[in-house]
């Protein structure tokens, strides 16, 4: 069997859960010894959720791409690592085999030392869906150098906090990124995120949309030169090589922000053995990954799930990745079933978001593409609807093809919840059970856990695996605060959950102030001070809705002075303001001006009230008796959309 790991039947699912639970320790390093380390641990776990504080294969030196490279070589060299599909389906696609991308990461490791990156420096990376982000991210764990990905979708001001929050001195990203018949200016949105900036030394700009853009001297340099450079350098009787940095297990392997119920985003810290073993271990099991097998996450590697399933997951498994620099809507909606029949694709993950926009679509889209390739479908990101998921079931999978729902976050590393393909159960709209090494827990308001089954609560995990988040960068305290203070002991997830009368479990959706926006998280507080920004806004309350296609909307309820624009376009100038502040993203999908907001005596704004509104409900919106001025209700109820 081609993967040791891998569990065959619900028994040995059982039976490996069992085991994990009891003796992870001995559990994870029968796993990890299938993995190449430089130097064995000392130790595979030691963990307190109270600082937090938890170390996995302590001692331990590995470097993650030899695992996800180099290991192949040998093997199947010349099989495909990722292949990608570009925007424009006239264009020709790329194959790049596990032989090509170990020469381009070895390249950009040159190039990156070249220009003075260290172990631990900070590299900011900015670019469009293209194998160069692979190589850039791949490069930067060669050398020991924290990649920080940034989503193409974020604007300039966005950049800028986190470059700050990151203190990253390196930049990589493109002239230009191609999404559906849209070109998105990179490289400029990055000089205005660099203006007032000074740690950062580099910015590399790789060629993609050939848009011109300003080159800084002594600060821009262009990835072709630059990589040619570097692989002069590295020759030695054609083969290029640059060696794997040995990195002790716990160092960081990147960053990547995320939003929370308060404040800017934090930058979510992974470390690197745990990250890969997790990565590696779920890719493999939850999929049922077969060597030979297309892979096709349709996600974006500026967010957690483009990390795990398309880069590190499917490469550590010496897997061929599939990497779509597009939108499923573009040149039409029946794009991901074309790239199916066109690739071959085994396994599609995608969101249920995309799901539920292809299906108001139509069949037509759907009708001509040979999908028969397909043999697991994945969902990801958000509850996923029973509608969408018999939809995708039936008319994708043509009734063949399990379909895993994958319950996770970013601070997760990995998949937390789900069904194993075709192994373990699978009942729609439930991500049904843990994975080996989960321990989750429903809690109660007090924190009290709550037993057997039939109930709901907060979901929390009991006990370490090996993806958890180990800080948030720069600010440890947060980190504790966020996650591990709620309820001593437990990691809180700020999903609410209920565990049905079999033990599976339904995520239920957020209960702090995040909300979940065709699959993107974004912070109700974040939103608000987008707002706030506006000249004439007083003051702001968001809250999320229920959307037909994106699972959430936002709505937001403002108190605005002083206008010299008519109402409407001064609600396109609050959009305006958050396309800034934030990125395009998080603009709110309704804006109803008020005269003030709910508030209790204490002058903390009721967003249940606000909630309900938003929801459509105008009799039935509860106890409003504890209000400073119950009045308002009644005009924001009357104005609503
Ligand atoms: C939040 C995490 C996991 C990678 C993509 C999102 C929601 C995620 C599911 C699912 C119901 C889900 C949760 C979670 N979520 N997957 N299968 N069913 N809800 O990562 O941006 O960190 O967001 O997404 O609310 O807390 P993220």
């Amino acid at each position: 069997m081609p993967y040791p790991y891998q569990i065959k039947t619900l028994e040995q699912y059982h039976e490996e859960y069992k085991k994990s639970i009891e003796n992870p320790e001995a559990f994870w390093a029968e796993i990890a010894n299938q993995f190449v380390w430089q130097k064995k641990w000392d130790k595979v776990l030691s963990y307190n959720f109270t600082e937090p504080k938890i170390e996995w294969f302590a001692g331990a030196q590995l470097n993650i791409t030899e695992n996800c490279i180099d290991r192949h070589l040998a093997t199947h060299g010349e099989e495909p690592a990722i292949i990608w599909e570009p925007n424009n389906p006239e264009e020709r696609t790329r194959i790049i085999t596990y032989n090509r991308l170990h020469k381009r990461v070895c390249q950009v490791a040159q190039m990156l030392t070249n220009l003075g990156v260290k172990k631990g420096d900070r590299v900011c990376i900015y670019m469009g869906m293209v194998p160069e982000l692979a190589y850039a991210v791949l490069g930067c764990a060669r050398i020991g150098a924290i990649h920080s990905v940034i989503f193409g979708g974020f604007s300039a001001q966005s950049i800028a906090d986190r470059l700050e929050d990151a203190q990253a001195t390196f930049i990589i990203t493109c002239d230009g990124a191609e999404r559906g018949s849209k070109n998105i200016p990179l490289k400029s949105v990055i000089d205005d995120a660099l203006i007032g900036n000074k740690l950062v030394k580099k910015v590399i700009v790789y060629t993609r949309t050939r848009t011109p853009v300003a080159m800084l001297k002594g600060r821009d340099l262009w990835w072709e030169d630059e990589m040619d450079y570097a692989e002069h350098q590295i020759e030695k009787n054609g083969v290029v090589s640059f060696p794997a940095e040995p990195m002790n297990a716990e160092d960081p392997l990147f960053i990547l922000y995320t939003s929370g119920s308060t404040g800017k985003p934090k930058g979510v810290v992974h470390s690197i053995a745990g990250y890969m073993v997790w990565a590696n271990y779920t890719f493999i099991n939850v999929f049922q990954y077969q060597p030979g097998q297309v892979h096709f996450c349709t996600a974006d590697i500026g967010w957690i799930t483009g990390h795990s399933y398309i880069i590190y997951g499917p490469l550590s498994a010496g897997g061929t990745s599939l990497m779509y620099e597009g939108i499923p809507t573009w040149p039409d909606a029946g794009r991901f079933w074309e790239i199916v029949d066109k690739h071959k694709v085994n396994i599609l993950y995608t969101a249920p978001t995309a799901i539920r926009s292809l299906m108001g679509f139509g069949l037509d889209y759907v009708k001509n593409k040979d999908l028969s390739s397909l043999k697991i479908l994945g969902s990801v990101g958000e509850p996923i609807n029973e509608e969408a998921w018999h939809w995708f079931s039936q008319h994708i999978g043509k009734g063949n093809c399990p379909i895993v729902d994958t319950w996770w976050q970013t601070e997760t590393g990995g998949i937390m919840i789900s069904n194993l393909a075709g192994v373990t159960p699978q009942k729609p709209a439930h991500a049904t059970l843990p994975l080996p090494g989960v321990l989750p827990v429903l809690v109660d308001e007090n924190g009290n856990i709550l037993e057997g089954n039939g109930v709901s609560g907060n979901l929390c995990i009991k006990q370490a695996w090996p993806g958890v988040i180990r800080t948030t960068y720069g600010d440890h305290e947060r980190c504790r605060t966020n996650y591990f203070a709620a309820y001593p002991n437990l990691y809180f997830t700020g999903d609410g959950c209920l565990r049905d009368a079999e033990g599976n479990y339904r995520i239920t959706g957020r209960v702090d102030d995040v909300l979940n926006v065709s699959g993107h998280r974004i912070g109700t507080a974040e939103v608000e001070n987008a707002i706030n920004m506006h000249s004439g806004v007083v003051e702001s309350a968001v809250v999320g809705y229920p959307h037909d296609i994106k699972g959430q909307g936002i709505y937001a309820y403002v108190i605005f002075e002083g206008s010299h624009h008519e109402e409407n376009l001064t609600k396109q100038d609050i959009l305006q303001t958050v396309s800034r502040v934030i990125g395009a993203i998080a603009k709110p999908d309704k804006i109803q001006f008020v005269s003030g907001l709910p508030k209790t005596r204490s002058g903390k704004i009721m967003r249940r009230i606000l909630r309900k509104i938003a929801e459509g409900e105008t009799s039935n919106i509860g106890d409003i008796s504890t209000l400073l001025d119950p009045a308002v209700v009644e005009d924001i109820i009357k104005g609503a959309q």
